[in-house]
């Protein structure tokens, strides 16, 4: 690479943004939709469901007009599941086909490239019903199959593809996987499982689209928590280590190089909680590999080995391990649903180890500042905060690039406000406001916050308004 070009963004980096179906589209039981896996889970008190969301099912022609005005090179979203497959029948809704068809239409019109996950945390409730989702081997023929109809219908349009959206978030919620009310459910023996049925399905999901569509690409996406040891004692930078290991190199290994790392294996055999592998299942892992790896990076953690007594105790079950303790960093500043604090230096840290590790380019799929936010009069919505944390993590990522990482492009979450996945409408992270309560729906009209005209203008210079 010439020296001049060292700290530059690509020419053809996808400046893109996220969303995903559940979360934005509303229209649950519109045009044939089936229900899915979140939109029956039991709903904390005080949070609205999936029923209308961010309403984009009906104004998506708005919608794109916004990321047109945005200059987005790529937008990422998920196709509904149950939008095209309602039930367990195998038949398909041609009405589900159709609004996808418009969807995807309109964004080549104005040239934004589609960026689509086939699955984000919403399995049918009929596979549920019928065989508890991912608990059961028989959902990777369903996911198959739903992928192949996707390929086949879109394919000569859409030509990057992502397999299943955070196996980690996913393996240990029943109201993602669709394992609600499974024998074992919440046990690590059926998580780890689940996500090996889902390790199965996206390679075999991988496989189809390099046979079918020979130019797509196609890859996972994990969130990837780069882990700090609370002191440079040696068994914290140990625990920090497995942390690492356990958490998010797992998947990626399964995903990249088809096998488990040695030291997660044996530590899930030595508590009998290892996934059953039967006869063919070793070749499937490693029959194929992704062409490029989905990063999700919100926060780091930081650990330390595991003492007498068990601190994690009430942290979420993705956390609790024997071997080490999710303690407070020092360093960052925690704030209202940003509980562990930002660290963007950590994202940098992140892409190269990943990069390091597998040697394949990266598309960052999520990368987001969460806050209640009231529109202010005259529509305004002054969001420094997340100008302040795309801009601090936009200049890891050159920084990543200049050190020699494959980054292809990078999609904030979220590019309208969306319903978060646990924490209902309040908790905002879009671009563009959606006017709307938690229950009062108002007028659901659009306004784009401060972050929108900024982020546009990084667009813009590729890159280079960053740092004036
Ligand atoms: C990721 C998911 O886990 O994090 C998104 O892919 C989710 O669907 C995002 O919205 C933020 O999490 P939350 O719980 O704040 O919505």
């Amino acid at each position: 690479m010439k020296l001049e070009n060292l700290n530059k963004f690509p020419d053809n980096f996808l400046w893109g943004a996220s969303t995903s179906a559940f979360q934005v589209e509303g229209a649950y039981l519109e045009d044939g939709k089936g229900l899915s896996s979140v939109d029956t889970r039991k709903i904390p008190e005080g949070i609205t469901d999936t029923k209308v969301a961010s309403d984009h099912y009906h104004r998506y022609k708005e919608d794109v007009a916004l990321m047109a005005e945005l200059g987005l090179k790529s937008y990422r979203f998920s196709i509904s599941w149950p939008r095209i497959y309602p039930d367990a029948s195998g038949k398909v809704n041609e009405a589900g086909l159709k609004f996808y068809d418009d969807l995807i239409n309109e964004l080549i019109e104005y040239n934004i490239e589609p960026l689509i996950t086939i699955y984000h945390f919403d399995v049918p409730k009929a596979l549920t019903d019928e065989f508890g989702g991912f608990a059961s081997r028989k959902c990777i023929d369903y996911y198959v199959e739903y992928a192949k109809t996707l390929f086949k219908h879109f394919g000569d349009r859409v030509n990057k593809w992502i397999t299943i959206n955070e196996q980690l978030m996913d393996m240990f919620n029943p109201d993602f996987s669709g394992t609600r009310g499974v024998d074992g459910e919440g046990s690590m023996k059926l998580t780890y499982q689940i996500s090996h049925h889902m390790s199965l399905a996206e390679k075999k999901v991988m496989a189809a689209c390099h046979e079918m569509l020979p130019n797509a690409k196609i890859g996972p996406v994990n969130c990837f928590q780069v882990v700090y040891p609370a002191t440079s004692k040696p068994e914290d930078v140990v625990a920090a280590f497995d942390a690492e290991e356990i958490l998010s190199y797992m998947l990626l290994d399964v995903s990249v190089k088809g096998e488990y790392p040695k030291y997660v294996w044996n530590y899930l055999e030595e508590r009998g909680i290892a996934p059953e592998m039967l006869e063919g299942d070793e070749e499937i892992l490693k029959s194929t590999k992704p062409d490029f790896i989905g990063l999700n990076y919100y926060f780091s953690l930081c650990v330390e080995a595991r003492n007498s007594k068990d601190k994690n105790e009430n942290l979420p079950p993705f956390w609790k391990y024997d071997k080490f303790d999710v303690v407070d960093n020092k360093f960052f500043r925690s704030s209202e649903w940003m509980i562990h604090g930002t660290d963007p230096v950590g994202l940098r840290l992140i892409l190269r180890k990943i990069y390091t590790r597998y040697n394949l380019p990266i598309i960052i799929t999520e990368n987001g500042y969460a806050q209640s936010e009231v529109l202010e009069e005259g529509d305004i919505v002054n969001d420094d905060y997340r100008i302040n944390y795309i801009r601090e993590h936009l200049k890891q990522c050159k920084l990543a690039i200049s050190e020699g990482v494959e980054l292809l492009g990078y999609c904030p979450w979220s590019f309208i406000d969306i319903l978060s996945g646990r924490q209902g409408f309040s908790k905002r992270y879009g671009l563009v406001y959606v006017n709307r309560d938690e229950h009062d729906l108002k007028d659901l009209r659009r306004i784009k916050k401060k972050s929108f005209h900024w982020y546009k203008n990084v667009i813009k210079t590729n890159g280079k308004s960053l740092y004036e």
